[in-house]
């Protein structure tokens, strides 16, 4: 990924296995968000190609062979809306909801691709608008329960304290119904607690739910006890991969962080950034 003169990422390359937890670490301006953009269909890479890929059934007809076989969907030239409907959502490391909706219209706008079925439905009311809505609302509940929000559901997403609204993002993503998620520094700002309880929910988003999820993290406690692999990236190239323990002792990792601040501990605020 270019901007301009400026090369982000450089020859990328890693795999996120289907199920997995997998982290993406590295310092300040290594380009792991640029990543998260260029999957997510923000940036439309300079050049490369990512890939999901999922499995397909085999065997609709009697006597066919079953089993599945791995399809590959190319995202990197696919715009936002497009990327999000092959399920695949997302967190920002600057929270982004709607500030002046409840917490419960913030779960509901985030599935308007199940509820809106045009403006005749809409208008009119039919019974599969109806249906439609119902069931957005149930999931929104749901939601708001996984992440133990329910007495918020009225108020105002941007009145709610910073590590509701954190918890909030993540149910917004979730209502969208991901099959891969992606986390940008969603331990940033939280105190010691409430990254328990997070990494807690990520877990069980993951065992639960079954969404894969790729994490970026500042928070060496979460990205350890989470993450089954561990992808480092530096001055927009990959540096190191591994399980938690073998990146732990890569001198390359080690070199890296070397004359950075160390990982900042839970209770600071992550930095501003786009
Ligand atoms: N839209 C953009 N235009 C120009 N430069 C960008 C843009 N987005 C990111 N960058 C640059 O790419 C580099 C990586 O940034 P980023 O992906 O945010 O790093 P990280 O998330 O690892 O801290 C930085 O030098 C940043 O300034
Ligand atoms: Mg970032």
């Amino acid at each position: 990924m270019r901007f301009g003169g400026l090369r982000a990422l450089a020859g990328v390359s890693f795999e996120v296995s289907r199920g997995s937890i997998t982290a993406l670490i590295g310092p300040n301006g290594a380009g792991k968000t640029t990543v998260f953009n260029c999957i997510t269909g923000f940036y439309r890479p300079t050049s490369g190609r990512i890939v999901l890929v999922e499995p397909q059934a085999l065997g609709a007809h009697p006597g066919a062979v079953s089993g599945t076989l791995p399809r590959e969907r190319p995202l990197g030239r696919l715009p936002i809306h497009q990327v999000a409907r092959l399920g695949i959502g997302r967190t920002y490391q600057n929270i982004r909801l709607f500030r002046r909706m409840s917490a419960l219209e913030n779960l509901l706008v985030a599935q308007h691709r199940d509820v809106a079925r045009g403006l005749f439905a809409g208008v009119f009311r039919t019974p599969a608008f109806r249906r439609a809505e119902g069931a957005a609302l149930a999931r929104a509940w749901d939601w708001l329960g996984f992440v133990g929000l329910e007495r918020a559901a009225n108020r105002e997403a941007g009145t709610l304290p910073y590590g509701q609204q954190r918890r909030l993002e993540l149910a917004r993503a979730l209502a969208a119904r991901p099959r891969l998620i992606c986390l940008d520094e969603p331990a940033a700002g939280l105190n010691r607690a409430e990254t328990a309880e997070l990494i807690g929910l990520i877990r069980r988003v993951q065992r639960e739910h079954g969404v894969t999820v790729l994490l970026i993290e500042h928070h060496m406690g979460v990205v350890m006890e989470l993450s089954e692999h561990v992808v480092v990236l530096d001055h927009g190239e990959v540096i190191g991969a591994g399980t938690p323990a073998e990146i732990q002792r890569d001198p390359r990792v080690i070199g890296a962080y070397l004359g950075e601040e160390p990982p900042p501990a839970a209770g600071q605020r992550g930095e501003a950034q786009p």
